[in-house]
């Protein structure tokens, strides 16, 4: 059997991850893919930067998408981030030229994952992004494959590492936010831009790319309710504390119906936590995921859901499945299943 082709764009915190655990691991991951993993080629903006990791082995292109068009790429692995630019418009080359897409970006995910599950599906590609929702945790195959038989009734979570950060350093040590922030920036947890961190626009961009996996929808970011942790003092978390409970960053979704119609709500905001419930023992960048199906009953998973090794995880994780042939569809159901309105049975599709 020829081996898994990859080519990487993107070698900052997660990038260098993969390389480092392909490296490490490699010979596990074979075995249990039934091929071996190569990485052919990669792709960053500074060629010359020191990234504690050898390329030598790989060929570089300067410009990303010619990553799509090479003839020796299986999969294109995307690690650079963004919703728009250039990040999509490798995501687009690559599933309309014929290359399997792995990518842990989901601002992008949020914004065109219906565009580009299409685009894998007419094309009969794999489109995969574990790594995109809670880092190391595998909650997307949870949801989407080992929860599949259910109907979903709830979904809620911490779902931003950053945050989860902040406001559990905060509560353990009295430190400012703007200190802890930059902290969780150095250890390689915030995104490029840390407002979509501290604002809940990332956590926002996971719960709606959970919410469509778990209800059968399709992605509506533009439907999240959010607020962020920007405006969270010591003070406050003190006052919290104070009545028995924490503060985090909560993202929930749920189908309610509303005049006879079923909705699904979504939402990202600071929640006060009892110190009892397990979301409140969530500590630094760990999240958590609760989802309560009709048969199987409560889950929870939990993990870390930032970081290099966590979220290099993930991307490999996405790669053995590829290898191994498994052929689930990005979104669980056909993308013209999940653009029609939410069924008249609220129950999940
Ligand atoms: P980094 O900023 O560490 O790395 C981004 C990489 O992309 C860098 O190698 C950078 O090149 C390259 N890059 C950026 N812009 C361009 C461009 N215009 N052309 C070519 N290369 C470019 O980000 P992360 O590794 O942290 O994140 C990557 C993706 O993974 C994002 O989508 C993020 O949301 C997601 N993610 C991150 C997690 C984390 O914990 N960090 C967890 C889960 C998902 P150079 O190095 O030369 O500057
Ligand atoms: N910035 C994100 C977080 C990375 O802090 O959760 C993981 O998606």
């Amino acid at each position: 059997t020829h081996p898994l082709r990859i080519a990487l764009a993107g070698l900052g915190t997660v990038g260098a991850g993969v390389i480092r655990l392909l490296d490490a691991n490699g010979g596990l991951i074979a075995a249990r893919a039934g091929r071996a993993i190569e990485v052919v080629a990669v792709s960053a903006r500074s060629r010359g930067k020191d990234r504690g990791i050898d390329l030598s082995a790989y060929a570089w292109e300067d410009d990303m998408t010619a990553l799509a068009k090479r003839p020796d790429v299986d999969v294109v692995v995307e690690l650079v981030g963004g919703s728009d630019g250039p990040a999509l418009t490798l995501a687009r080359q690559a599933l309309g030229g014929g290359k399997a897409l792995v990518t842990a970006n989901k601002a992008m995910i949020a914004h065109h994952g219906m565009e580009l599950a299409a685009l894998a599906e007419q094309h009969g590609l794999a489109l995969k992004f574990e790594a995109a929702v809670a880092g190391g945790i595998p909650v997307i195959k949870g949801l989407g494959e080992g929860a599949a038989a259910n109907r979903i009734e709830r979904l809620y979570g911490i779902l931003n590492g950053t945050c989860n950060y902040i406001l559990t350093q905060m509560e353990s040590t009295g430190a400012d936010f703007g200190g802890v922030l930059k902290a969780a920036q150095d250890l390689g947890y915030a995104e490029a831009d840390p407002t979509f961190d501290v604002e809940g626009v990332d956590a926002a961009h996971k719960l709606a790319i959970l919410a469509a996996l778990a209800f059968g929808t399709a992605v509506d970011f533009g439907a999240v309710d959010i607020s962020g942790i920007s405006r969270i003092r010591a003070a406050d978390i003190a006052q919290a504390d104070a009545l028995g409970h924490v503060i985090r960053l909560v993202g929930q979704a749920e189908m309610q119906t509303v005049k006879g119609e079923h909705r699904l709500f979504q939402r990202v905001q600071p929640v006060l936590v009892a110190k009892d419930h397990p979301l409140a023992a969530v500590d630094g960048p760990t999240n958590a995921v609760v989802a309560e199906g009709n048969f199987v009953g409560r889950l929870l998973f939990q993990g870390r859901g930032a970081g290099d090794g966590p979220t290099a995880s993930a991307v490999v994780a996405d790669l053995i499945d590829i290898a191994r042939g498994n052929a689930v569809p990005a979104f669980s159901l056909p993308v013209a299943m999940l653009e029609e309105a939410p069924a008249a049975d609220p129950g999940n599709r």
